[in-house]
């Protein structure tokens, strides 16, 4: 994990290219470092799924069967990510119809990659069948005992398939150069309600057997299931929530705008294409924010707070189907591509919606972030690309640069053509590139064709460039001032100063950015006198928004404030986001009582935490105990 890196995404796959089995070459494709499949060669075009899902195993079981397109006509092998998987059976259909038994080898697993599934396929069947069994480990599912809901009656399960996830629980081409529409059968204990990021029905009668159609193309990372006691409320025509019965009220009041947030996004970037755009609440051990599953994003529980002051996170996720979804990195190498392009359009959909205050509030919190993170990092980290031609060195990282700097770069743009002619500009490019996987260069060729020739004089390919390739925040970057945070400045200083602590009159008024804004510029520590002071004014500790609870934890932490650890405690086991809890335990790990406590949460929580979630932890842990055996992660 970054340094300093605000966001729940981490490196993007993780890992250094393993010795041995090393990912193939694809002759017309894009290198990807985390894939072993080969699309130069062979292409998944649909996907059919036939699965049970099964709790008291915790396994997903049955057969994927794929339709091919032999792209190289030299090719008899159909080679498959996997991770973890028990591969039962490989069959290929003949010309005459009949299916025959294929030979397959699983190779010994590397990771952060998996085990390589080679198929041989002589005939080069046009459809060929694989049926499999997961992992009750599978990275990337996590299964809930009815306990760990907020119900209690059902049990839960979902997926979480990027970065590299999707291996674990579907044998897949796990590189988003292929694209491939699904249809999937699945059965259920019949109490158990499953949804897809597909055509999920919100009458469908609950019975134990759903059927699904995903008719526009996708990339592996947003193939995603569900399961458990859900229940569905309607927002708007094509919007919604579904959730655990007690939490969709809620859940659809705080996610209210969400219609007028695909009405807003069409209007700037052309129409969504994806039908319908509905939300599902996870349990609070949902390791991120959240996750643009098509027509499904997957959404923390940690954003309902009541005030609506959140939910920037769903024009993120909504802004995805845009950015991300129809215009996708090749490689996660060009991570920016995917959440650069969409934090910005977040910040657009904000502003039209809640004004521009916000949305500069919002900006001026990021880009501190990155500030503060990106003196630390690599030069290759700090840069949004490498340069074609160069080998990525090791992970690519998707922290605060790929996000805020993304975002930045495309503000200069903004600020630099115009707001009008650069939403046009940005409209044609979802346009051109729809359903395309793309990497930087492209975006630099495409950008200076249709911006810069077009509008010559404002921005020189150098620039671009910089910004793309070189480390550090440009000169010519665009600054954005916020006076209502410049007023929680103000106040913070007059009381560290000497003076009184912000009046109710004034902090009536703040929201959870003035909050999260007032904690994040206090001093690395204070006394005990001063932190009993603010809680006793603002009942910080034991807060129920967790953006506060991820700032102030580490400073009562660092402050030897043990009044606070009882909340720290009941905090640490609740949620499982990362972003929102990592920070706490690696202030705690750099000390020996802190390690201690640590240690002791972390052994009541681990039950309930994901494995992305289990994985983090377990590296900070190992780390601050001298353990180098334990690797940081993929993701
Ligand atoms: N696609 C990401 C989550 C992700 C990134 C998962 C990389 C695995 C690897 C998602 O859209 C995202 O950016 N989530 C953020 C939301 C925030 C920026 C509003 C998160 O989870 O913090
Ligand atoms: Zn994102």
């Amino acid at each position: 994990m970054l340094a300093g890196c605000s966001r729940d995404a981490a490196p993007a796959a993780g890992g250094a290219t393993p010795t041995g089995g090393e990912p193939a070459a694809q002759s017309t494709a894009h290198f990807d470092q985390h894939s072993y499949a080969e699309p130069g060669k062979v292409r998944i075009e649909d996907l059919a799924l036939e699965l049970a899902v099964d709790f008291d195993n915790r396994q997903l079981g049955g057969s994927a069967t794929y339709t091919l397109d032999w792209v190289d006509p030299q090719a008899t092998q159909l080679v498959l990510d996997t991770r973890d998987l028990t591969i039962e059976k490989v069959v290929g259909e003949r010309e005459d119809g009949k299916w025959v038994d294929l030979a397959f080898d699983m190779a010994q697993a590397q990771p952060p990659l998996g085990s390589k599934l080679v198929i041989e396929a002589p005939q080069r069947s046009e459809r060929i069948r694989v049926t499999y069994r997961t992992a009750p480990e599978a990275s990337g599912l996590q299964w809930l005992t009815p306990a760990m809901t907020a119900g209690g009656e059902q049990p839960f399960m979902f997926s979480q398939s990027q970065q590299i996830h999707a291996r674990s629980w579907v044998p897949l081409q796990d590189t988003p150069q292929v694209r491939f529409t699904y249809t999937a059968h699945v059965t259920s204990p019949k109490d158990v309600m499953v949804l897809m990021s597909a055509d999920n029905d919100p009458q469908a009668e609950r019975d134990g057997d759903y059927t699904f159609k995903m008719p526009q193309p996708i990339p592996s990372y947003l193939l995603a299931i569900a399961a458990g006691d859900l229940v569905f409320e309607p927002i708007g025509e094509r919007s919604g929530v579904w959730a655990e019965p007690s939490m969709v009220a809620k859940a659809a009041e705080e996610f209210a705008d969400t219609e007028k947030m695909i009405d807003v996004t069409e209007a700037l970037y052309g129409p969504y294409r994806w039908e319908r755009y509905d939300m599902l609440v996870l349990p609070p051990s949902f390791p991120y924010g959240g996750m643009e599953n098509p027509r499904l994003s997957f959404i923390t529980p940690t954003v309902i707070v009541g005030d609506k002051s959140l939910v920037s996170l769903i024009a993120h996720e909504l802004a995805h189907s845009w950015s991300g979804n129809l215009v996708t990195f090749a490689t996660a190498n060009h991570g920016w591509l995917n959440e650069g392009v969409t934090s910005y359009v977040e910040g657009r959909i904000v502003e039209e919606l809640y004004g521009k205050e916000r949305a500069d509030m919002e900006t001026v919190i990021a880009r501190n972030a990155l500030r503060e993170g990106i003196g630390e990092m690599s030069d290759e980290a700090q840069s949004l690309a490498i340069r074609p031609g160069v080998e990525p060195a090791v992970d690519a990282p998707m922290g605060d640069v790929a996000y805020d700097k993304g975002a930045w770069f495309l503000s200069f743009l903004e600020d630099r053509f115009g707001r009008a002619e650069f939403d046009a500009f940005l409209r044609q490019y979802f346009d051109h590139f729809a359903f395309q996987g793309i990497d930087s260069n492209t975006f630099i060729e495409y950008a200076s064709e249709n911006l810069l020739a077009k509008y010559p004089g404002k921005v020189t390919r150098a620039e671009l460039e910089q910004w793309i390739y070189e480390p550090g925040i440009p000169e010519s970057a665009p600054e954005v001032a916020s006076p209502r945070l410049d007023a929680v400045d103000a106040a913070r200083k007059a009381w560290l100063d000497g003076g009184e602590l912000p009046a109710k009159s004034a902090t009536e008024a703040w929201t959870t950015q003035e909050w999260v804004h007032f904690v994040e510029g206090l001093p690395d520590t204070l006394s005990t006198a001063q932190l009993a002071a603010l809680d006793a004014a603002y009942a910080f500790t034991g807060t129920a928004n967790g953006e506060v609870a991820q700032r102030w934890y580490p400073l009562a932490v660092r402050s030897g404030y043990g009044e606070a650890d009882a909340a720290i405690a009941v905090f640490l086991k609740r949620v499982g986001r990362r972003k929102l809890i990592m920070p706490t335990y690696e202030a705690l790990a750099a000390t020996p009582e802190g390690l201690a406590l640590a240690e002791d949460v972390l052994a009541q929580a681990r039950p309930g935490y994901h494995p992305i979630t289990t994985g983090s932890v377990d590296a900070v842990i190992a780390k601050a105990k001298g353990d180098d055996t334990v690797a940081t992660p993929a993701d």
